[in-house]
């Protein structure tokens, strides 16, 4: 048997790469660079609020987009926001939880900024990891058949999510500013 963990790690490494890729191209030192990471973010987690989450993803959403919102607010930005995903809560936990395992990286770049808009646009990247967080959630994929029913829609609720962000980073990489905006 195939288990969930090992699914979304292997069948969803292409999608990482490319994502990683694509935003380690923002300057998180730079108010332009710092504002385009977020609103990727903020599309994407915003968008998945709107869909129709459980008790457990909305909690996680919620916490992601009131950040977001502060950090932006100190840019005044709005970015346009996404079409609603709908996405089972493990996917959502899964791709929430594993995207701080690379915060953690990008935090350390933001943090040698010396402008201090984007220093104080700290909520989203300062979000706390909760201790132990990503081994009891890979423990509780592990366990469920990535053949099932269950299995197939979260290994394709966490590649949608996936493509959500792709499409919500693309847009932000493709906008040409003809104003200076920090
Ligand atoms: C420049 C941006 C990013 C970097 C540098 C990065 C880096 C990393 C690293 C180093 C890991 C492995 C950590 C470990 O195994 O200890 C990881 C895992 C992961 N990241 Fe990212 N990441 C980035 C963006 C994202 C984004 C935006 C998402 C959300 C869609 C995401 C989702 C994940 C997931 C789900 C995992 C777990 C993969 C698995 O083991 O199944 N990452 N990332």
């Amino acid at each position: 048997m195939t288990n969930v963990r090992d699914a979304l790690r292997s069948e969803l490494r292409k999608e990482h790469d490319t994502l990683d890729r694509l935003m380690s191209g923002f300057d998180l030192t730079t108010a332009t660079g710092l504002k385009r990471f977020l609103s990727s973010h903020w599309c994407a987690w915003d968008a998945m609020l709107r869909g129709k989450p459980g008790h457990r993803a909305r909690a996680i959403l919620t916490q992601r987009v009131e950040a977001l919102r502060h950090d932006l607010a100190v840019f005044d930005h709005r970015p346009a926001p996404a079409g609603p995903l709908d996405a089972p809560d493990l996917a959502i936990a899964y791709v929430a939880t594993g995207a701080q395992l690379g915060t953690e990286i990008l935090r350390r770049a933001w943090q040698s900024a010396s402008d201090a808009r984007v220093r104080s646009a700290s909520h989203f990247l300062s979000l706390p990891q909760v201790p132990g967080a990503w081994r009891a959630l890979c423990e509780e994929l592990a366990k469920i058949d990535a053949d099932s029913r269950d299995g197939r829609a979260i290994v394709r609720g966490a590649k949608d999510i996936f493509d959500l962000f792709l499409s919500c980073t693309e847009r932000e990489l493709q906008r040409h500013e003809t104003v200076r905006l920090d």
